[in-house]
């Protein structure tokens, strides 16, 4: 058993009184339940009454069981806890080490330069970790979701993290969510955490995977039909016959890419294969509790027989003829199946040669990817067929490293010139310091991440990057050509021969179990009250908060317009990360980067919006930092789906600090909209989106109906445009009581503190 990493007796008592509860759910509801409803009214907070929740409608309070944070959200999240008036974190916690570190050329230089450059930072979270009361995985132990559930995620808990992928955890049947630091402050400080109850959709898997197909190709698959947005507010829950036949690790694949399309979280039920992995992760004590409990770990019969009672929407996907995927460039929903790529290819114009391979991410770095994809590596070289594209791979954890160094992989890897690079998130989130003579050229690289937006990997737009399994990353790295698909096609070897690549091989698990000589994990004392917490005075990374102003009591008047954004806007457009990362614990610093990658709708220009007094375009932080200094807040205007993608609460903050009043959309994802509300911002939506088009770029903007802000009453803005004419129309919030005590504390942190 892992005692040092986990909390046996947390997940001991729990599995004590689960069943109870999920019982009494199923007495109030008066109806069978699907897993993820178990799971959520198992978790209900003590101060929720035990009634039958609306779908898409009520909030809700909840207990998460533990708290996760990777190291570039914790800096954040650890501040603001620090202002919470806590001495120690109220559920299990732990920090991870994997954002910071760049990869440029080998693991162990990465990693050494990281330990220089990032010191500070990580003498911070270590020394707030210690005296908190929080695990601290430390720089090379591993990328946070495959860390999570390699020693804490269990089938039947709730967590939430710091990062959009926290639902990866799914995987092994837990309700994993991605929420921005100041839901993980709630959590820490033991107060109730609040979601809209989530839609459900349900995923019916039959068949069987075979050949070229991979779990990863069943949710590159589900983007195609949901889209970027058609997750939102929902989870996605995966039964069906063909569930027992994927792995953990697949299967968490599969939900930790349900952030793709939005989904709050996905999830497996408990099976075989999840026990199998709890035992090869030395959890043998947790698989038997949970053993004891699995007709509860599991959906009920009724709800899968008849999924259209019971889930809000219903996909059913057939493993037996899923093709493999190939999804991009831009935006992870832009479906391909493999056949019919190289078409795509060609008729949109993108560049054919295939540049990179990156293997990696907490999506895909398991133990069974790799030995999958070095099955192909190796059966190329074996056919005397060179790899034609760089290779870079970056191992999930250590213990993932350590075995698959043990067992041979990643040295084949590195036979055929593949570059194994840290334990840690890397080129998947800009930190990838990629070489290249020619940057203004349009290039082509395919990954086995989760998300593609222009930028994310190296920061080039002129990069086109494909998302796909590890697998397929193998093939057409091999090829050198985004139009080789290996199913059908042949390459030619270094004898002139015709050869055909073997479908791919692996284990999903080591045979010989898994090993690692040091986990990088350092438990806290026991009491940490003597420990001071390392910041530096003159830090530019790191800097102690001073709480917002509370609400002044009136409306917003006449402010001007900060942006009207025009298309996506991403939270990677509203607080970019690559080098700003550096400044994650820094507000005022990393505020410089507010919006810069959003497209203003008046010009189609990024960071570049109009000063009236002067009539020049100058950069957005530039304006908003004008617009403060003379007392002056601001409005931004955007269209749907505002704040997609990653949860980074600096998005939030940013504005907040930069003095903007508003923020009002055609539609918001839902971790932002939250993460808007704790920082005291308003977040509005358009009640006609097509009032959208009614605001210009010098107009004076103001928001009324303040003082009577209450739930589901719409506000009103009125404009007023440079000619003096005027025109007003209603917006809509979906804020709640508490909510709303937020907005005139100032913040949700005021507000704890006021309570
Ligand atoms: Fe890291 Fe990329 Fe996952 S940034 S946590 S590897 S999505």
């Amino acid at each position: 058993m892992k005692s040092n990493t986990f909390d046996i007796e947390m997940i001991r008592k729990f599995y004590e009184s689960y069943p109870q509860k999920v019982d009494e759910a199923k007495k109030i509801l008066k109806r069978p339940l699907t897993l993820s409803e178990k799971i959520l009214y198992a978790h209900l907070s003590t101060d929720e009454p035990l009634r039958n929740y609306v779908r898409a409608t009520d909030y809700v309070n909840f207990s998460p069981d533990r708290v996760a944070m990777q190291d570039a959200t914790a800096q954040m999240a650890l501040l603001q806890l620090m202002n919470s008036g806590r001495t120690k974190v109220a559920v299990p916690s732990t920090v991870h080490c994997d954002h910071l570190i760049q990869a440029h050329k080998s693991a162990k230089e990465d990693l050494n330069t990281a330990e220089v450059t990032n010191k500070e930072v990580y003498d911070f979270l270590s020394t707030v970790s210690n005296k908190f009361g929080i695990g601290f995985w430390k720089p090379g132990a591993g990328i946070i979701h495959q860390v999570v559930l390699e020693n804490y995620a269990f089938p039947g808990g709730m967590m939430i993290g710091t990062d959009s992928h926290t639902p990866n955890a799914g995987g092994l049947g837990m309700i994993a969510i991605g929420v921005g630091g100041a839901d993980a402050v709630d959590v820490m400080a033991g107060m109730p955490w609040e979601l809209k109850m989530p839609k459900l959709i349900g995923v019916k898997l039959t068949g069987k995977l075979s050949g070229w197909a991979s779990p990863k190709d069943v949710i590159l698959k589900l983007a195609g039909i949901l889209t970027v947005k058609g997750g939102t507010n929902a989870i996605i829950e995966y039964f069906g016959d063909g569930t027992s036949s994927l792995s953990a690790t697949g299967k968490a694949t599969i939900c930790n890419m349900g952030a793709e399309v939005g989904a709050t979280t996905s999830i497996f039920p408990y099976d075989k294969k999840s026990s199998d992995y709890l035992k090869a992760t030395e959890r043998t004590d947790v698989s038997e509790l949970a053993d004891k409990v699995i007709e509860y770990l599991q959906p009920d019969t009724e709800t899968v027989n008849n999924p259209k009672e019971y889930f809000d929407q219903v996909i059913e996907i057939d493993l037996s003829t899923l093709e493999p995927y190939v999804n991009g460039p831009f935006t992870p929903d832009a479906a391909h199946p493999i056949s019919e790529f190289a078409k795509v290819v060609r008729e949109k114009g993108y560049p054919q040669k295939m540049e990179v391979g990156l293997i990696g991410s907490c999506t895909n770095s398991s133990y069974e990817d790799l030995s999958r994809a070095v099955s192909i590596v190796k059966d190329a070289k074996q056919k005397h067929v060179e790899v034609k594209a760089q290779f870079i791979i970056n191992p999930g954890s250590e213990q993932v490293r350590y075995t698959a160094e043990r067992d041979g992989i990643l040295p084949a890897f590195e036979e055929v010139g593949a570059t194994i690079m840290a334990n840690a998130c890397g080129p998947c989130i800009g930190q990838w310091k990629r070489e290249s003579k020619d940057p203004e050229r349009a290039n082509s690289i395919v990954t086995s991440f989760n998300r593609n937006f222009a930028k994310r990997n190296d920061g080039n737009p002129n990069t086109h990057a494909f998302v796909t399994s590890p697998e397929i990353v193998a093939a057409l790295s091999i090829a050198g050509d985004l139009c080789f698909n290996p199913m059908t096609d042949t390459l030619v070897n270094s004898e002139g021969e015709k050869v055909k690549l073997e479908e791919p091989k692996g284990y999903e698990l080591p045979p010989l179990g898994y090993e690692l000589k040091e986990s990088g994990f350092l438990a806290p004392i026991a009491d940490g009250s003597d420990i001071e917490i390392s910041i530096a005075k003159d830090s530019q990374r790191l800097q102690e908060l001073a709480p917002f102003a509370a609400w002044d009591g009136k409306d917003i008047i006449e402010q001007p317009l900060l942006i009207k954004v025009k298309g996506k806007c991403t939270t990677d457009h509203i607080s970019m990360a690559g080098p700003w990362l550096r400044f994650r614990g820094h507000l005022d610093n990393i505020s410089d980067n507010m919006l810069i990658g959003a497209v203003n709708a008046f010009n189609d220009m990024t960071n570049a919006v109009l000063d009236q007094e002067t009539n020049e375009y100058i950069p957005v932080p530039k304006l908003a930092r004008k617009f403060k200094a003379e007392g002056l807040g601001s409005v931004v205007v955007a269209e749907e789906n505002y704040g997609e993608g990653s949860s980074r609460e600096h998005a939030a903050m940013e504005p907040r600090f930069l003095n903007v009043k508003a923020i009002l959309v055609k539609s918001f994802a839902r971790i932002h909209e939250t993460n808007l509300k704790k920082q005291g911002m308003l977040a509005l939506t358009f009640v006609d989106k097509n009032d959208y088009e009614k605001i210009k770029e010098d107009d004076k903007i103001s928001i009324i109906g303040l003082s009577e802000f209450k739930p589901g009453k719409n506000l009103t803005v009125e404009l007023i445009h440079k000619n003096g004419t005027k025109e007003s129309f209603e917006v809509a919030h979906t804020y709640n009581e508490v909510q709303i005590a937020w907005f005139k504390a100032g913040s949700a942190l005021n507000y704890m503190k006021q309570k």
